[in-house]
């Protein structure tokens, strides 16, 4: 992420706008932090782990600070000191396994994390405020695609934590008229994604590194697999409208790119694109994950006019290189 050249645009919306990004070392926080800052905006950017493993390369030109998003002086002070118009709340404990070990931690980072952000938000005049929750947070929701307005039934530990991140947002839009709307997003890939428990980092590490790639599953979990490129434009251009349409505010918005995949086709199509003649090793675990999860776009295409511009082919294509070039021996 840091090798691509940001260049700046004044005639954007976000140019001369102050935003603060949480979990800005993150997968999304990162590729949002480049369009902003190619948009002429000054960009703060909130985490806990820059220097830990999994923290991508943010692009230059990010403030990096240090910090937690439970400690809500901090982000009053930020958000006072630093005229901050944009808030975009992304911070979390994100890895389903780890929830299901320690659900303690991630309801603390989750759910009481979004409580002090949105309590910062609410003491301060912030114009603008995205809080990402999940699809995750439909849980096993009857129906699919899943729509904004089926209930919200959540089962597991992070799945849960988003749920209850999505109704502190609503409750902050709806009871102290904050101007924040949520996305729902499916699974991200791209760049810059260090998880490597993920299945789309974890398979082209593994090619690269000359073993089969590991599905924990059977392979049948069908997921809805979403560019983070695309999923950025989404956040931003919610972001944008958020502001000055207050109707918007306590909405959710489903962001996916409308592509119902197996995971064993996922790696299949790795496998291929990567020129790959491994075959995947499917442990078979079981899984405390919902079988299939797809998510219906058309509330982000109607009222925002977004549209996902990657295909899975050129998603995973543009992805591959980045691993290509990070992961090449003496880069
Ligand atoms: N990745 C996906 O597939 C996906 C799908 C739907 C929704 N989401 C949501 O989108 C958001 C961004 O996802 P991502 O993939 O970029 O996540 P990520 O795990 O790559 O990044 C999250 C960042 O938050 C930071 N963080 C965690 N707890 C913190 C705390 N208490 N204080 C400060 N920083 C903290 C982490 O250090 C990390 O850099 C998350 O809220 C996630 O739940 C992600």
């Amino acid at each position: 992420m840091g090798d691509m050249a940001v260049g700046a645009n004044s005639g954007s919306p976000w140019s001369g706008r102050t935003v603060l990004i949480t979990g800005a070392a993150g997968l999304l926080g990162g590729w949002i932090a480049r369009d902003l800052l190619g948009s002429g905006a000054s960009v703060l950017g909130l985490d806990n782990a820059w220097d830990g493993p999994r923290a991508t390369i943010p692009p230059q030109g990010v403030e990096r600070i240090d910090g937690d998003i439970r400690n809500t002086p901090l982000l009053r002070d930020l958000l006072s000191g630093r005229h901050v118009d944009t808030v975009i709340h992304l911070a979390a404990q994100t890895l389903v396994g780890p929830a299901i070990e320690d659900p303690v931690d991630t309801f603390s980072n989750n759910i009481e994390g979004s409580w002090s952000v949105l309590e910062a938000c609410r003491s301060m005049s912030v114009r603008r405020i995205v809080v990402a929750s999940s699809d995750k947070a439909y849980g096993d929701a009857s129906g699919r695609p899943y729509r904004e307005e089926m209930p919200l039934r959540p089962h597991h530990p992070y799945d849960t934590s988003k749920a209850v991140t999505d109704l502190l947002a609503q409750t902050y839009a709806y009871t102290y008229g904050l101007p924040v709307a949520i996305t729902r997003c499916g699974n991200l890939y791209g760049g810059g994604d260090l998880n490597w428990s993920r299945i789309i980092p974890g398979t082209i590490r593994s090619v690269l590194q000359g073993d089969a790639p590991v599905i924990r599953s059977d392979g049948t979990f069908v997921r809805d697999y979403l560019y983070v490129r695309d999923a950025a434009a989404g956040v931003l251009a919610l972001a944008d409208a958020v502001g000055d349409r207050p109707e918007i505010a306590g909405t959710a918005f489903n962001f996916a790119a409308g592509v119902r995949l197996p995971v064993i086709d996922l790696v299949r199509r790795i496998l291929t694109l990567m020129g790959s003649q491994f075959e995947p090793v499917v442990l078979g675990q079981p899984l405390k994950e919902i079988q299939d999860q797809r998510v219906s776009a058309a509330r982000a295409r109607r009222l925002l006019g977004w549209r996902p511009r990657a295909t899975v082919e050129s998603g995973l294509r543009e992805t591959i290189d980045w691993y290509r070039s990070y992961l090449k021996p003496g880069a």
